[in-house]
């Protein structure tokens, strides 16, 4: 049995959960909420404003094939990765308003809301590319995404830096549903009849330019914020975590897309789903009071 074939076991269907997090009130004084890493804390804020306009760009590239999809038990995971990023997107827009009350600048650039003027622009920008391809973007951004969660919720240095719980408990959450249906978009991509050489050449615009262009960002955001005007310990601190556990090895480990035959199943991380599974969610789980 090819490994693209194989049982999705935990990730079969993923499942929407209806969850609130708790933020506290943003409280000005500790602007960088990963404890004293001003680089952390913007590259955080960066990446969690990004989520809401991308996750709702992915749910509109699988629209586009609803009526193609036909398999059952793939509408099912549809339906479910559906569900879990619109409750990501609408989650971290309350962790980005607070990031914008507490002075993070370029968090309000991607902070538009359904059926604003500038969502209504991209949608038409996106209807100009061809629906595979806008797939194939979202399939490319997903094993991103899910590489990402790996390193986050196996990493021992990146689950004990200190910061603010809540958003820590949000990133497990996200990273946790993240792995849960990361083959969805690209399984979808392959019943439509997605090419491997489309699927490849998308995946070059990530592997390639996602790590210069974060880190572009990071440092313009850094610029914008008077109280993260310390350049040695900014030096010092974007050293660390180029050299750690987030990025040290990424482009690699995301280039793995790029073999002719891949498919997500190839790294398995049902262990890690069902650990994550239990510790979040089960009898006792962390996030048990979160859910709705
Ligand atoms: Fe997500
Ligand atoms: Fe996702």
């Amino acid at each position: 049995m090819s490994t693209s074939l194989k049982s999705h076991g935990a990730t079969a269907y993923p499942k929407a959960r209806r969850m609130r997090f708790r933020f506290g009130a943003p409280d000005p004084k500790n602007r960088h909420y990963v404890q004293g890493d001003i680089v952390m804390s913007h590259l955080v804020a960066l990446l969690s404003s990004a989520f809401p306009p991308g996750e709702e760009s992915f749910i509109r590239s699988v629209r586009r094939f609803s009526d193609r999809i036909t398999d059952p038990v793939l509408k099912k995971r549809v339906a479910g990765f559906i569900g879990q990023e619109a409750m990501h997107g609408q989650q971290h827009r309350e962790l980005n308003d607070q990031l914008i009350r507490m002075g993070y600048t370029l968090v309000r650039i991607p902070a538009f809301g359904a059926d604003s003027r500038r969502e209504q622009a991209v949608i038409r920008v996106e209807n100009l590319i061809p629906a595979r391809l806008h797939l194939a973007g979202t399939a490319a951004a997903e094993h991103y995404t899910a590489t990402l969660a790996r390193r986050l919720l196996t990493s021992p240095e990146l689950q004990a830096l200190p910061g603010d719980p809540e958003v820590h408990n949000l990133l497990n959450w996200h990273a946790l549903e993240e792995l849960e249906h990361k083959a969805v978009a690209f399984d979808v991509y392959r019943a439509v009849g997605g090419t491997e050489r489309m699927r490849i050449t998308v995946m070059l615009l990530p592997y390639l330019g996602a790590i210069p262009l974060v880190s572009l960002a990071v440092a313009l955001s850094i610029a914008l914020d008077p109280s993260g005007w310390h350049p040695i310990e900014v030096a010092r601190q974007a050293v660390d975590v180029l050299r750690g556990p987030l990025v040290k090895g990424l482009t690699a480990e995301v280039g793995e897309y790029l073999r002719p035959g891949f498919h997500p199943d190839d790294i398995d991380t049902e262990a890690l789903v069902r650990h994550w599974q239990r510790e979040l969610f089960g009898a006792d789980g962390e996030l048990l009071d979160r859910v709705r």
